[in-house]
Formats: C-alpha cells, structure tokens, sequence
C-alpha cells in the first residue's frame, strides 16, 4: 500500500505585489514529501526556495493551490490556528534569524514551549539540553545580538527542536558555519531522521549535503523540476 504524503502542495502559486504589478514567485509548485524523508532543496539564489518554504508553512498565504501537511489544509486556516498547528508539530529554521530581542538566548529558545504552557523549570531545562547539544551553554545568558552568526545558527537550530517536532524546515541552517560545525549540524540531522522519525526538509546551496537526502527538490525560476523524489542514498 503507497505511503499517504505528509506534505502535499498542489499547484501552488504565490504573487508579491509591486505597486500595480504583480510578480508570480512561485509557479504552479506541486511536490508531495512522504513522513520521514530528508528533503533537500536546491536552486539559484532568488529562485523561490524560502518563499516556497514560507508558503508551505502558511507564513505566507498562497496566491492559489492546496497545501496539505498531516491531512489538514493550511490554505484554509486562519492565522492563529495556523499558528498552533506550526508550533504543535513543526521546527523552523529561519534564514534570517528572527530573535526576540529583550530575551535571552535561554528564554529565546524555551520561548515556544511558553506558548504551549510547559512550566519555567522544565521548559529552561529542555531548552539548557538543547543548547549544551550545539555547545551553546555558555552563552545561555547572552541576548542573541550579541553571539556571532554561527553561534545563532546553533542557537536557531536548538529552539526549532525544542518543541520536539515531527517536521523539521530549515532554511539553509549551516550557511554561516565553519565545515566542521555544519557536518556536525547534519549528522545531527541525519540522526534524528533516522532515530527519531523527524521529516526534515532542508535547503542548501552546499552540494556536497546531497548525499544526506532522501528527495532531492530542485527550485528555479518559481517552478519545482523534481518534486516526488529523486533517490540518491
Ligand atoms: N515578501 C516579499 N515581497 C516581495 N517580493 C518577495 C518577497 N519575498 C521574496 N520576494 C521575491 O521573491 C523572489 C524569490 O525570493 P526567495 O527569498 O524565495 O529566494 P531564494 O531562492 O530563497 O534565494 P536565496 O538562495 O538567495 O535565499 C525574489 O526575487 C524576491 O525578491
Ligand atoms: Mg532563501
């Protein structure tokens, strides 16, 4: 019996406006990612990849077409449940990172569990396990301007899996890393794909991250060339 997809967009456009102009960013995207892939996604700079990502995740609404994750269509949710459902089940890594400022590195990343209403003392020592993970602990009491933009990155990465998700998204999440800080970053990854079930869908503009995938996505020009997956490992 086929796998029913977790992620499914069907014909998915998305136009910005400029003035009177519309711009079509992303045209007619249909992809489907089954439950536990490792996703990567591919293409030239301005070609669409955070847009899609961003539209995927209902952050930004769809000009038309179907998005679907888990059964439920995001397309048609409004934005507070659309919200609950981001926090509930998915981890997101922001290309550019998007820190509460008055907060601390600890209260940034024990910041969603706030939301769902887990208790200070378990939701700092959730977030303190994830930090000491990427090897962040040290700077728990830091705000976030103040560490450099690898050590955000480990940071992002700490707060997307402090909800525990079942999707992972992430937006070039080793772009400021050193090599070695960004293998460790994706053997983590590759970990909890295997281990924890965690789909994951990545994007990358480091070819040599292909091996990892499981699907590999190619975006350009705001159209998706290979979407139901193209197996390399
Ligand atoms: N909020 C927005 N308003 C208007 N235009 C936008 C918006 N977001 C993205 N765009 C446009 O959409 C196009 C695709 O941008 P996007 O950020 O999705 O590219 P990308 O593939 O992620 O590039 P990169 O690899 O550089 O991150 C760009 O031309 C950009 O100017
Ligand atoms: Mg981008």
């Amino acid at each position: 019996m086929a796998i029913k997809p977790l992620i499914t967009l069907k014909n998915v456009t998305k136009e910005f406006r400029f003035g009177k102009e519309p711009m079509r960013i992303l045209r007619d995207v249909s992809l489907e990612i089954q439950p536990e892939q490792f996703a990567i996604l591919l293409g030239p700079s301005g070609s669409g990849k955070s847009t899609l990502l961003h539209t995927l995740l209902g952050l930004e609404h769809p000009t038309s077409g179907q998005i679907i994750i888990a059964n439920e269509r995001l397309d048609l949710k409004k934005p507070d449940d659309l919200a609950r459902f981001r926090l509930s089940r998915i981890g997101i890594i922001y290309q550019k990172s998007d820190w509460i400022r008055s907060l601390t590195v600890l209260d940034n990343v024990a910041f969603p569990l706030a939301i769902l209403g887990i208790r200070r003392k378990e939701r700092e020592a959730r977030a303190m396990a994830l930090l000491k993970q990427f090897g962040m602990d040290q700077r728990a009491k830091f705000i976030p301007s103040e560490l450099s933009g690898g050590q955000q990155q480990k940071v992002q990465i700490a707060r997307a899996l402090v909800n525990n998700p079942t999707i992972l998204v992430a937006d070039e999440p080793t772009g400021n890393l050193d090599t070695e800080s960004a293998e460790k970053v994706m053997q983590t990854f590759k970990k909890l794909n295997e281990e924890k079930k965690l789909t994951i869908i990545m994007v990358t503009h480091n070819m040599e991250y292909v091996h990892y995938a499981s699907q590999t996505i190619y975006v350009r020009d705001g159209k998706v060339l290979s979407g139901t997956g193209t197996f390399l490992s």
